[in-house]
């Protein structure tokens, strides 16, 4: 595992460099997170493609997760996020924009085929987030540690960590999300784990250095081969202590 520590002004830079070091030329597989996190990761890659110095416009976006309910039109749907914060930036065309579905009547089985479509892609590069009660994508604690996309209910925790999207109100945060399960998410080649802020200290430091279970989701990644974690001091300090 590689890990980084950086200070909040050098946080985009070290990520974006992080993920060009890993991601292959051509036409890569870039696994993408939502949340408030990676946006300045984003900000920083269209920097970059505006200046000519990357060109991503060949790549194929898949998210982590997607809100049951939400359509694709809907500004708080993470097929919104994708749209705006990454694709229209890096040029990538809506073709190459893989989201779960989840306004579908049956959801279970807009996973199942998400799982399939992702698991025939392949990930190269895998951004992550963390969430505050160590979550990974939408697999909350006592996720399986081998489960695969499907339909998950979301924790009050969640619910309230992800309200100041929905303008602070947690009644219109969904219930439910379609997300990656721990097991498609460690299939992808390379993992970029990003964490910031106070709030994540405690999960980072169980996720990296506590033991591999289930009620750690993002646990899962001390198995996998490939992880860069750029965190800022904050998020970091009590890996440190
Ligand atoms: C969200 C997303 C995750 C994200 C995490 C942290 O709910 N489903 O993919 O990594 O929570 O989000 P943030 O960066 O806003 O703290």
């Amino acid at each position: 595992m590689r890990v980084t520590v950086v200070d909040d002004e050098k946080f985009a830079i070290a990520a974006a460099d992080a993920l060009m070091a890993r991601l292959p030329a051509g036409a890569p597989r870039l696994g993408v997170a939502t949340g408030g996190t990676p946006m300045r990761l984003y900000a920083e890659l269209g920097r970059r493609s505006r200046g000519g110095e990357i060109d991503l416009s060949d790549a194929t976006l898949v998210a982590l997760d997607e809100y049951v309910g939400l359509d694709v039109d809907d500004r708080h749907s993470y097929a919104a996020y994708v749209r705006v914060r990454i694709a229209d930036p890096l040029g990538v065309p809506p073709a190459n924009i893989l989201v779960p579905q989840g306004s579908r009547e049956d959801p279970e089985a807009a996973a199942a085929e998400f799982e399939a479509v992702v698991a025939g892609l392949g990930v190269d590069v895998q951004i992550a987030g963390i969430g505050s009660n160590g979550h990974l994508a939408f697999n909350e604690p006592g996720s399986p540690l081998d489960s695969m996309t499907r339909v998950v209910g979301l924790s009050e925790q969640t619910r309230r960590d992800n309200a100041r999207f929905f303008g602070g109100r947690i009644e219109a945060v969904p219930r439910y999300a379609i997300t990656q399960g721990l097991g498609t998410i460690c299939r992808a080649r390379s993992v970029l784990l990003l964490a910031a802020g106070p709030a994540k200290a405690d999960a980072l430091a169980a996720a990296l250095s506590g033991p591999v279970a289930a009620d750690v989701p993002a646990s899962v990644l001390q198995r996998h081969p490939d992880v860069t974690v750029i965190a800022d001091p904050a998020a970091w300090c009590k890996m440190a202590s």
